[in-house]
C-alpha cells in the first residue's frame, strides 16, 4: 500500500473539519446548514458514494466538468501512459507534438472560421485571453456581454459577468465593459453601431438560469458583429463537448465565430485545461512579429497531462457516442419532466437543450398562494428552489444545483454517461419533491387564508 492510500484511509474522514480549519470554514458551515456535509468516499460515472456506502446520482456533474463520467478509466489510462512515457513537455523554449495534436483535433471539429488555438488552464483564463487578444486584434477597448451571463471570476472575466453577488465588493472592475440585454438584437445593434467595440462575448445557452436563445438571436448577433467590425466570441466553457447534444452548442445555429472559449469537460475532469480557438485574423492581429511571438500564454497551460487528457476525452466522446447520447437523453428528460408544468401550479417552465436542463418555479395562480410566495421570496429569494434541491439530495440521493443566486431555477448538467433508467428515476424524484413543495405552500396558504378569514369574522 502506497503512502497516498494510507493517508487517505487514515485522514479521509476528516475532510470537513480539515477543510474548515485550513481552507474555507464558511463553506463548510454552508454545507452543514443545508445538510450537504456528506463525507465522500468514491466516484464513478454519474455516481458518488458516501462513506456509509450510500450511492448518489450526480446531476451537478462537477459544474459541468464530467461529461465523460467521473473517473473515466480510458482517460485515466491515457494519463498514466503519458506519465510513463516521460515525454519532453513544457520545454518552453521549444515545442512538442502533443499540444499541436490536441489543437489539430479541436480545430478539425470546430467551425472553419477558427484556425489557431491558445491553451489555458481554466474557463476564466480562456475568457481573459479572448478579451486581451480581441482588444489587441481590433485596436478597440470596449467589451460587450449579455445580461445574466457568466464568464468566470478573474477580474477580466468578472467584468464581463453580470452576477452582482460576485461583482460587488471587488470593484472597480475593468473599464470599457458593458452589458446588453440577453436575447435582444436591437439593443446590441445600437451599441455595436458606434464601431468601437472589440468583442461581444456570449454563452450559446446561459449557464446561470439555463436561458436558451430565441431562434435567430445568435445568428443575428454574429451578423451584427461582422457588420460593425466587432469580434464575435462564443463562450462554450459550459456548453462544450456534448453538453447540449452537439459537440459545440454553436452547431445548433451554424455559427462561425471569431473566438470560442472552452475548458471544463475537455480534460474529462482529471486535469485543468482550457483553450481559446481563434480565427487567423485574430491571431495575425496579435502575434504579428518576432517580438510579439509570445504576447500571451501561461507557464503550465499546454502541459502534457492536460493535452493527453484532452486528446483522450475527444476520443472517448467519439468512441462512446456521447454527444448523440446526450441529445437523446436530453429529449427523454424533457419528455418526462415537461408534464410537471401542467401538473403543478408552482412550475413555470421546464426547458433544456441536450443534457443542459432546468426547471423554473414561479408563484401559483391563486391570490392567497401568490401573496405567500411573495412574502417568502421577500424574506429569502430563491427559497423555493432550495425546497426542491435539498429534498432531492436527502430523500432521493440526487446531487443537484440551484441555477444561480436568488433564483427559483434548479438545473441539471449530469455526466453524459447517465442511463435512461436514471433519467426516469430523476424525473420521478422531481415529481415527488415539487409535489411536496407545492403541498407545503398550499397548506401554509390555507392556514393564512383561514386565519385571515377568522380575523375578518371577528372584525
Ligand atoms: C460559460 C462559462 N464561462 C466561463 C466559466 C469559468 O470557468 P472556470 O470556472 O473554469 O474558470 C464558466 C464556469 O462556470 C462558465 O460556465
Amino acid at each position: 500500500m502506497g503512502w497516498l492510500t494510507e493517508l487517505v484511509e487514515e485522514r479521509g474522514g476528516e475532510a470537513l473539519d480539515l477543510h474548515a480549519q485550513t481552507i474555507n470554514p464558511q463553506f463548510v458551515r454552508l454545507l452543514r446548514t443545508i445538510g450537504f456535509d456528506r463525507p465522500w468516499a468514491r466516484a464513478e460515472g454519474a455516481y458518488l458514494w458516501d462513506v456509509d456506502g450510500n450511492r448518489y446520482l450526480d446531476v451537478l456533474g462537477g459544474f459541468g466538468m464530467f461529461n465523460v463520467g467521473r473517473n473515466n478509466p480510458r482517460i485515466r489510462e491515457a494519463i498514466v501512459e503519458a506519465l510513463e512515457l516521460e515525454r519532453p513537455g513544457s520545454v518552453q523554449l521549444g515545442v512538442d507534438s502533443l499540444p499541436a495534436l490536441l489543437a489539430e483535433d479541436l480545430l478539425r471539429r470546430a467551425p472553419g472560421s477558427l484556425e489557431r488555438v491558445l491553451f489555458t488552464s481554466s474557463g476564466a483564463e480562456s475568457v481573459e485571453a479572448a478579451i486581451k487578444l480581441g482588444r489587441a486584434a481590433t485596436g478597440r477597448s470596449r467589451v460587450f456581454s449579455a445580461e445574466h451571463g457568466f464568464h468566470g471570476l478573474t477580474l477580466g472575466a468578472l467584468s464581463a459577468t453580470s452576477a452582482s453577488e460576485f461583482t460587488t465588493r471587488f470593484g472597480p472592475l475593468l473599464p470599457g465593459f458593458e452589458k446588453v440585454p440577453w436575447d435582444d438584437l436591437d439593443g446590441l445593434q445600437q451599441q455595436l453601431s458606434a464601431e468601437d467595440v472589440a468583442l461581444f462575448i456570449v454563452e450559446p445557452v446561459q449557464g446561470k438560469g439555463v436561458n436558451i436563445p430565441s431562434q435567430g438571436y445568435l445568428e443575428g448577433a454574429q451578423e451584427l458583429c461582422r457588420r460593425y467590425g466587432t469580434l464575435f466570441c462564443v463562450d462554450e466553457v459550459q456548453t462544450g463537448f456534448g453538453r447540449t447534444g452537439r459537440l459545440l452548442a454553436l452547431e445548433h445555429w451554424g455559427l462561425e465565430p471569431d473566438l470560442v472559449t472552452v475548458a471544463k469537460s475537455l480534460s474529462g475532469g482529471y486535469v485543468p485545461v482550457g483553450a481559446l480557438l481563434m480565427s487567423s485574423a485574430v491571431y495575425d492581429g496579435v502575434f504579428d512579429s518576432l517580438p510579439n511571438a509570445v504576447s500571451h500564454g501561461s507557464t503550465f497551460a499546454p502541459n502534457d497531462l492536460a493535452m493527453v487528457a484532452g486528446l483522450a476525452t475527444l476520443r472517448e466522446l467519439d468512441a462512446q457516442g456521447l454527444v448523440g447520447r446526450g441529445a437523446r437523453l436530453g429529449e427523454l428528460l424533457l419528455e418526462r419532466t415537461r408534464p410537471l408544468v401542467e401538473r403543478y401550479e408552482l412550475v413555470r417552465e421546464v426547458r433544456g437543450l441536450g443534457l443542459m436542463w432546468a426547471i423554473e418555479l414561479g408563484p401559483p395562480t391563486g391570490r392567497a398562494g401568490r401573496a405567500l410566495w411573495r412574502t417568502v421570496e421577500a424574506r429569502q429569494p430563491g427559497l423555493f428552489a432550495q425546497l426542491v434541491a435539498v429534498p432531492l439530495f436527502h430523500d432521493h440521493h440526487i446531487l443537484i444545483q440551484v441555477a444561480g443566486h436568488a433564483m427559483n431555477v434548479v438545473k441539471a448538467i449530469p455526466p453524459l454517461v447517465i442511463s435512461d433508467d436514471e433519467i426516469e428515476r430523476f424525473a420521478t424524484a422531481l415529481d415527488d419533491v415539487v409535489g411536496r413543495a407545492e403541498r407545503r405552500l398550499f397548506s401554509s396558504t390555507a392556514r393564512v387564508t383561514l386565519s385571515l378569514g377568522r380575523r375578518a369574522l371577528r372584525a
